[in-house]
């Protein structure tokens, strides 16, 4: 394919995010893209994508890109495009770690007139206040007139094939009006929904913390509403879908929070906020109630085992789907851990079953990971993540798993009302 564009493009970090931006890039420009994990540049390069974002036969192996561990190689490049993770640490504070490396790296790599864009989630002010000076001590160049910063916060969806990069609208924003203009270019050329060019950098790196910390509050919301319809023996599924007839009522569904977005990302706004003196409520409050689901739902199994004069000591629990969310491989921030922590802790012996992943993915466990669930052995089946699979499986195979008279748990109320025991 013949490249449409000067511009050569370096992707730091190639994840969820960073691939299958740099496979959409290489449709129109050079683009090398860059990794410290050398497996996954080896992977890349034998056109296999462990994240399933990216198919392998679209891209990968069609020669299109250069994959590369190599801090020399991305020299060639006059922009650079940075989406490497953005965690928090234990005590839950941003851990700008990778930010900080990816930025050294960079740095390293400028000349004159280049362009970094920041793509990975900060908080508002992190670009300017963390990463600027950063790329300023490591090139040599001035600010502004050396080089130029641009942000654009990524919005896809993990395992979500509608919004992919070209569908969904891309906030763009720069360090000068002339950065501003060639970064909005630069993803109007590949995003056919269009660009919203924000007004600052801090805006954008705003807008999207805070598109992730509303959909936390709202599912910690829902949540609330959960454990609160739950003492009172109402089906929550039900109310909600009582509710969701009025025009302006807005649907979330409860469940578990994991993963490496909704859960961390308003930790990095708080973690602002307390900076500058101001001590956030509601958003800490959500996070809580998110944060205690997987005891919440243990206790309930529990309860219900209970109730069929089961003891959870010494049972053997199936749990079914691992990862932080449906129809995903990705098992960061999974919540089902903690679940399984909570029954653990109570005497139960765990077996796990997602199709998603082998139990080569499953680091430090301290569970059974299976592929092939003991018939009529379990006590209680845990519906943890309603991957495709098991919904097409139906409840009634997956209470063969189950002994006589077995305890089904559907979380994320996959099956009809009814069909399983509890749900949230
Ligand atoms: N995954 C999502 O759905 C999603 C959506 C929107 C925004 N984001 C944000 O995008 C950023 C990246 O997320 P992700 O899910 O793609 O992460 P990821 O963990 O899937 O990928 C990050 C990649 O960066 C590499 N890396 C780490 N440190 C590096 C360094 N110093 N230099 C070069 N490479 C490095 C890792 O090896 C990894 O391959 C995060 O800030 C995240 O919050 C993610």
């Amino acid at each position: 394919m013949s490249k449409l564009q000067q511009d050569t493009i370096a992707i730091i970090g190639l994840g969820y995010v960073g691939l299958p931006l740099a496979v959409s890039l290489s449709k129109k420009y050079q683009v090398i893209g860059y990794d410290i994990d050398p497996l996954r540049i080896s992977e890349l390069r034998a056109g296999f994508d462990r994240t399933g974002e990216v198919d392998s036969s679209e891209a990968l192996s069609a020669g299109i890109m250069l994959f590369t561990d190599q801090a020399s190689e991305i020299e060639a490049a006059n922009i650079y495009i940075v989406t490497v993770p953005t965690p928090i640490d234990k005590h839950k504070k941003p851990d700008l770690r990778p930010l900080i490396s990816a930025s050294e790296l960079v740095g390293g790599a400028l000349s004159q007139g280049d362009i970094v864009i920041y793509e990975s989630t900060v908080f508002p002010g992190a670009t300017e206040e963390v990463c600027v000076p950063i790329l300023e001590a490591c090139s040599g160049l001035a600010f502004n007139t050396g080089f130029g910063v641009g942000y654009s916060p990524e919005r896809i969806n993990p395992a979500d094939k509608l919004h992919t990069i070209d569908t969904i609208v891309k906030v763009t924003s720069g360090s000068s009006p002339q950065v501003s203009e060639r970064v909005a270019k630069l993803y109007e050329s590949i995003v056919s929904a269009g660009i919203y060019p924000a007004g600052s950098i801090k805006v954008a790196e705003a807008a999207k913390v805070i598109e992730n910390t509303q959909r936390d509050l709202n599912i910690a919301l829902v949540n609330e509403l959960a454990i609160i319809f739950g003492k009172l023996g109402i089906d929550t599924k039900e109310v909600l879908d009582a509710a969701s007839t009025k025009w302006n009522f807005l649907r979330f569904s409860p469940g578990l929070v994991g993963g490496h977005c909704i859960g961390v990302d308003p930790y990095y706004l708080t973690h602002k906020a307390e900076e500058i003196g101001y001590s956030p409520q509601i958003i800490l409050s959500g996070r809580r109630i998110n944060d205690q689901m997987s005891a919440h739902i243990a206790s309930e199994v529990m309860k219900l085992m209970n109730l069929r004069k089961k003891l959870v000591n010494g049972s053997r629990g199936l749990v079914l789907g691992l990862t932080f969310k449906e129809n995903c491989p990705d098992l960061r921030n999974s919540k089902v851990f903690e679940m399984i922590d909570e029954l653990q802790a109570c005497g139960a012996q765990i077996d796990v079953f997602d199709p998603m992943i082998s139990h080569f993915d499953v680091p430090n466990k301290n569970f059974h990971v299976t592929n092939c669930p003991d018939n009529a052995a379990y006590s209680f089946i845990v519906v943890a993540v309603p991957h495709e699979q098991f919904k097409e499986l139906g409840v009634q195979k997956i209470r063969r798993w189950g002994e006589e008279n077995c305890v089904v748990y559907d979380v994320k109320s996959a099956f009809e009302q009814g069909s399983c025991d509890g749900r949230l």
